[in-house]
């Protein structure tokens, strides 16, 4: 299984999917590749955002290896699950998918989770409102532990 986490700019919400998830399905002894992206390209190549690494080593999670790169029709090729962190960032990739059976891999994170509901369907963007970040941690934690349940 290849999962792709994607938001805009990859270097804030989408790393800790990663992250996150790439922890969920070790737990569970799976051998999965886990990777992220970002809609748009202004930080290609550039770590996570400092607030989000701060937040992820507050809960022992290490994403400082991570680079943000731009998604492509490749990636929609590639992975089989593109997981959109907002309604925007699975508009974005829908339009970039070359073919059906691309567009369907598309999903809203928060929904493909089941958590659509009581926390849905975004998980917001935090980048302008530093005080946000855990907030975000908390909600792509435990919709990482509802997409690996759901695959596993
Ligand atoms: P992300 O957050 O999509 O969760 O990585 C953002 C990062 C950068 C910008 C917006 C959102 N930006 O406008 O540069």
């Amino acid at each position: 299984m290849k999962i792709l986490a994607v938001c805009l700019g990859n270097i804030c919400r989408s790393p800790l999917a990663e992250g996150l998830l790439r922890r969920e399905a070790e737990a569970r002894g799976l051998d999965w590749e886990i990777a992220s992206g970002g809609t748009a390209n202004y930080h290609t190549g550039k770590p996570p955002d400092p607030r989000s690494v701060a937040i992820a080593r507050e809960h022992d999670l290490d994403i400082t290896g991570q680079r943000s790169h731009q998604v492509t029709a490749d990636d929609l090729e590639y992975y089989d699950l593109v997981l959109g962190m907002d309604r925007q960032n699975v508009e974005d990739m829908k339009e970039r998918a070359r073919t059906q059976v691309q567009r369907e891999k598309v999903h809203l994170f928060l929904e493909y989770a089941g958590l659509v509901g009581s926390d849905g369907p975004d998980v917001f963007d935090p980048y302008y409102d530093d005080r946000t970040f855990a907030g975000v941690y908390d909600l792509v934690a435990r919709a990482a532990e509802g997409t690996i349940t759901r695959l596993g």
